[in-house]
């Protein structure tokens, strides 16, 4: 019944050329986040009808983009950095509780997430950019990929750089992955990928709440704080600050009260890497 609402919604779409029923296997989903995915792919629809009248392929020109702010905001990139990448981050972040003192916080015991190339989409079209983490976030990584699958289908020709963005996290590509190397350590790998654009373990430098209205998690708690990370000594390709921004989801409850030694909360961000 869900999954009948977002077929609707992207049916109706006036720039749907004879849309195919895409067959989407959506869960446990909110009704919200059917809503929000239909958007993002009815406006995804809309650029590449418009694109069609464009003699131009959008240009990836992270020279122009500008970060997003929370209201407290960060301490800007140093004198003389470039923007180099931006990726989404879809995962988890890691708690640990102690089961003899339910009164305490959980405490963060670092985080997991695959990196998906986002430059051209934030650099292109912001207005797409500002969805992806609270569109990706609504569905488990594997919903995603199906839901992909089947809207790719349904969308007449979509030209090659729009189809790179028709799922967050399933239509785009990896860029790397993020995790921690110690307790003080996150770590960015984006080597592996086709850009090489370098390794990254990092320090916590600044923090910030996110925006009171970034969006919920799947359990419906609070997006983590936005970050500036600084690099460590061993980084490559010339990285040297990170931001952690458009935050959706990840924070842990209040106390540990019910909660196992262990746990995951799944969250997405952006993150935005400048370099020289
Ligand atoms: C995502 O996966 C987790 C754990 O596998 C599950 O508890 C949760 O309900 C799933 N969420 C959605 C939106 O499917
Ligand atoms: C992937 O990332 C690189 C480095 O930021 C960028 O030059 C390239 O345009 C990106 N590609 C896409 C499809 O976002
Ligand atoms: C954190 O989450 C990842 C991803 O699910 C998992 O592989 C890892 O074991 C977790 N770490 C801890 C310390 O629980
Ligand atoms: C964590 O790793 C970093 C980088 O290798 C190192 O500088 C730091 O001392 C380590 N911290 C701990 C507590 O081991
Ligand atoms: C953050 O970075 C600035 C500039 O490099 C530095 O002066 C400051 O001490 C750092 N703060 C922390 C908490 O690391």
């Amino acid at each position: 019944m869900r999954a009948s609402l977002f077929l609707s919604a992207l049916s109706v779409s006036s720039v749907m050329a004879a849309p195919l029923l895409p067959e989407i296997n959506a869960h446990s989903a909110p009704a919200d986040s059917l809503k929000k995915i239909s958007e993002y792919f009815n406006l995804l629809a809309v650029k590449i009808q418009q694109s069609k009248f464009e003699s131009a392929v959008p240009t990836c020109d992270l020279s122009k983009v500008v970060m997003p702010q929370a209201p407290s905001p960060l301490p800007p990139p140093s004198f003389g950095l470039s923007l180099r990448h931006v990726a989404l981050g879809r995962g988890t972040q890691n708690y640990t509780c102690d089961p003899s003192t339910p009164t305490a916080a959980p405490v963060a015991n670092g985080a997991v997430a695959s990196l998906f190339n986002a430059s051209c989409i934030v650099s292109a079209y912001p207005d797409i950019g500002a969805m992806l983490s609270t569109v990706s976030l609504d569905f488990n990584l594997s919903d995603l990929a199906s839901i992909a699958s089947s809207v790719a289908s349904a969308l007449p020709f979509p030209p090659s750089f729009l189809k790179q963005t028709l799922a967050p996290t399933s239509g785009m590509a990896v860029s790397g992955a993020h995790y921690f190397t110690n307790a003080s350590t996150p770590f960015f790998n984006m080597d592996a990928s086709q850009w090489k654009i370098g390794e990254a373990p990092c320090a916590k430098n600044n923090s910030t709440p996110a925006p009171e209205a970034a969006p919920r998690g799947q359990q419906g708690e609070k997006a983590v704080a936005w970050l500036k990370l600084i690099t460590r000594p061993g980084a490559t390709g010339g990285l040297q600050e990170v931001y952690r921004v458009e935050t959706a989801g990840g924070s842990a409850p209040e106390t540990c009260e019910g909660m196992p030694e262990h746990f995951e909360v799944q969250y997405a961000a952006q993150y935005w890497f400048y370099g020289n």
